[in-house]
């Protein structure tokens, strides 16, 4: 008799077990919503659960039905036993806010729109399994109030560049939208290719569309060389509408970007007329900024009129992007036609002209209802009446703008190009330059501090940029833009105060899993080791910052470091000598979490742990490690710039002072300078050393290569203090990235022996 009970309690274990699945998924959404409470139980979806919808929300219970039935083998029916009801709420204030309640009886979402509804089904489809073929499975009870903390959540693509096929922008759209991202800035004319058809102007078509060959390796890698294939394509105003329409039903908004004046080298192939010379020019075949710009004339503004007219019947979005970014005015300045412009409209110089360039164009725009977006350049010469701005170089652009009552989105470089490098390891398949690290991105905060709370509102949001010079196919983009995007969605929805990177991680580790199910070729970079040398009471020690539930093994002596038999990280160890600290992160079962090996080598030079100082400070965005970067026995990296080792500095002479603590015999003062040129970094041209305030030696910088090394040597100099003088490259030349603007200058480890 016992032995029968449990046997019968065994089956019936085993049947409700099978019958319920599984528990419900635990909640873990990203972005993380305003307010969330778990309740006890769950909601049973299965093919007898009904969809209830308010009238005017069919789109938004097509997609949700569409979405079970296609990844679940589970089919809503229009009335169940129990619901997921979706209805209009016009308390609610905001039109993307929304509320989300599970109890084991219902399932609803309440929101006053449309698109506040689709957002609480993103969130409820982040309680679903990663993936299951069972025919039900539990929904964790719950009750979710959530809102956006920016109106203007935007993520950007390059098909300039490159060439992404339309089932990719679609994919890309899809992946947006289930990050509650509103916009996708689609960047569609470039100096190396026009990718949208215009109907009235045939050789965009033709031949704007196509360049002859293309760039192979990195642009700072010289003598360029090239592929010898004719690359290019558009997409046709058929695919255009089909791409809207897809993502109009995700509420994605897609602006438009038509480039002018410059990155139009591609359009004045086809219309030589449209340049300044008339001469005949080639699509770009490299990356960069070209001089190649529209001139002015009224065939230039009824052409680009003509092409805006049929891309505004494309593209219902408010705003068009009209570009306006990196013009060169040589061509203006060697013009008759300009010179002559510039006086009859009694403008200042080439950079009035601009303006009167983007205001025009505004003109038309606006008489079109629709309005402007521009680069931070279109501020140069006086801003356009109604332009909103969106500043890339660095938050001054939006401060500006925002400080004359326009409207501002940020994308600064530093925060938000994800074609800059994620990983610091050397192995990171090439991109632009850079280093914007994913936790570089989540701790973004898109309101400059210069602004007052009244000027915060002109802020819109802000917006991820995918450049492509450096990727080819959809894989690369996915691999750039995500999980950065990811981070940038919680920045731009979730409020400041429910974020935290450490949990952000863990969410994003569950995350991952329903991108593997989407195969999308995202990085994953959450074990990377990170690591800094310390110093307490004059000795030096290294610390690494260490992961739940995972260990980091190291070694001293240069070997990869094996689970269980080499050292287990618990505290900082002391560095008493130099060395290459090795380390991998295992899981408790010994399997390798960390992708790579960390690798850091430790040079105890002289100068490291003595005094700094340091005027002017280095820029906010490229000084993650202090000052004292420059002297803690660590280099940067040989490719990526932007890491907590180098310090970079935007335009300004640079004057270090070390004091060594003691009379010091020196021989060597070493350091590197990164000479990024195509991203507007310069190393200096010479460096003045003086020792105990003695007079100053002025050293020559061979200004050769990607990376200048300066090496200055002398013959047992004894001395304490130190005086670095670093004067900076000054304005960047004609012809080149950032041309007339002062250059940066990025500089590594100061190595005293
Ligand atoms: C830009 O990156 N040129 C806007």
């Amino acid at each position: 008799m016992k032995n029968y009970i449990l046997l019968v309690i065994a089956i019936c274990a085993l049947l409700s077990c099978s019958k319920t699945a599984s528990n419900p998924v635990k909640a873990q959404i990203i972005p993380i919503p305003d307010t969330q409470v778990l309740h006890e139980g769950s909601f049973v979806l299965s093919s007898k659960t009904g969809l209830e919808v308010d009238k005017n929300l069919s789109g938004v219970a097509d997609y949700l039905k569409s979405y079970i039935q296609t990844n679940y083998s589970i089919e809503l029916v229009a009335k169940g036993s129990k619901n997921i009801s979706l209805r209009l709420n016009t308390n609610i204030q905001n039109d993307e806010a929304y509320e989300l309640k599970v109890t084991s009886k219902e399932i609803s979402i309440e929101a006053k729109t449309a698109r506040g509804i689709f957002y609480g089904v993103q969130s409820l489809v982040q309680l679903f399994p990663v993936q299951s073929t069972a025919k039900e499975f539990p929904i964790q009870c719950l009750e979710i109030k959530d809102a956006p903390r920016f109106s203007y959540r935007g993520m950007h693509l390059d098909v300039g560049r490159h060439l992404f096929p339309v089932a990719f922008i679609k994919k890309y759209i899809d992946l947006l939208a289930s990050l509650k991202f509103n916009t996708f800035h689609w960047h569609l004319t470039e100096d190396q290719g026009w990718r949208i058809e215009i109907k009235k102007f045939p050789k965009l078509q033709e031949i704007a569309a196509y360049r002859d060959e293309t760039l192979k390796n990195h642009y700072n890698d010289q003598p360029h060389k090239f592929d010898g294939k004719k690359y290019g394509g558009y997409y046709t105003q058929e695919e255009i509408k089909e791409v809207v329409k897809y993502a109009s039903e995700r509420f994605v908004d897609i602006i438009p970007e038509i480039e002018m004046p410059g990155h139009s080298q591609a359009a004045i192939a086809a219309y030589p007329e449209l340049g300044c010379t008339g001469d005949s020019v080639k699509v770009a075949t490299k990356w960069g900024v070209f001089e190649e710009v529209y001139c002015p004339t009224e065939t230039t503004f009824k052409f680009l009129e003509d092409v805006i007219d049929e891309v505004i019947t494309l593209f219902p979005s408010k705003y068009i992007h009209i570009g306006g970014d990196e013009a060169p005015k040589a061509r203006w300045k060697n013009s008759d036609f300009c010179q002559q412009l510039i006086k009859e409209k009694n403008l200042k110089d080439e950079h009035g002209l601009q303006s009167y360039f983007i205001s025009r164009m505004e003109k038309y725009i606006n008489s079109k209802g629709k309005q402007i977006i521009g680069w931070d350049e279109i501020l140069e010469g006086g801003l356009a009446p109604n332009a909103a701005v969106m500043s890339w170089r660095g938050t001054k652009g939006a401060v500006e703008a925002a400080k004359q009552k326009h409207n501002v989105i940020l994308t600064p470089t530093s925060h938000c190009y994800f074609d800059y490098y994620q990983s610091e390891n050397e192995n990171e398949p090439v991109a632009i330059g850079g280093f914007l690290p994913l936790e570089k991105a989540y701790q973004f905060n898109p309101i400059p501090k210069e602004l007052t709370e009244e000027e915060h509102k002109y802020v819109l949001g802000a917006q991820g940029n995918v450049w492509t010079e450096y990727m080819k196919t959809p894989e690369k983009v996915e691999y750039m833009a995500f999980p950065r995007a990811i981070a940038l969605a919680e920045v731009l929805w979730s409020t400041p105060s429910r974020k935290n990177f450490n949990e952000f991680k863990k969410r994003l580790l569950f995350f991952q899993k329903r991108l593997d199910v989407k195969k999308v070729n995202y990085a994953n970079h959450l074990y990377e080791l990170k690591g800094k040398l310390t110093s307490k009471n004059g000795e030096l020690f290294y610390e690494f910052t260490p992961f739940d539930n995972a260990s980091i093994f190291y070694t001293l002596n240069g070997k990869n470091p094996v689970f269980t038999v080499d050292k287990k990280y618990t505290v900082p160890f002391p560095i008493d000598s130099s060395t290459v600290i090795k380390a991998i992160v295992f899981d408790a079962d010994g399997n390798q979490l960390s992708r790579d090996i960390f690798q850091q080598k430790i040079n105890l030079h002289k100068a490291v742990g003595k005094k700094i100082t340091l005027a002017p400070k280095p820029h906010r965005s490229y000084n993650a490690g202090g000052t004292q970067a420059l002297i803690n026995g660590v280099s940067g990296s040989n490719k990526r710039f932007g890491d907590k080792e180098w310090l970079g500095f935007a335009g300004d002479d640079i004057l270090i002072t070390l004091d060594l603590e003691q009379p010091t015999v020196i021989n060597t003062i070493r350091t590197r300078f990164h000479n990024g040129n195509g991203q507007w970094i310069y190393a200096p041209k010479n460096i003045g050393v003086t020792f105990d305030n003695g007079e100053e030696t002025l050293f020559k910088v061979e200004n050769d290569s990607l990376l200048v090394n300066f090496n200055a040597t002398f013959t047992n100099k004894n001395a304490q203090k130190i005086k670095i003088r670093i004067p900076n490259y000054g304005l960047i030349p004609e012809g080149r990235q950032g041309a007339g603007h002062k250059a940066w200058t990025f500089m590594d480890e100061l190595i005293i022996e």
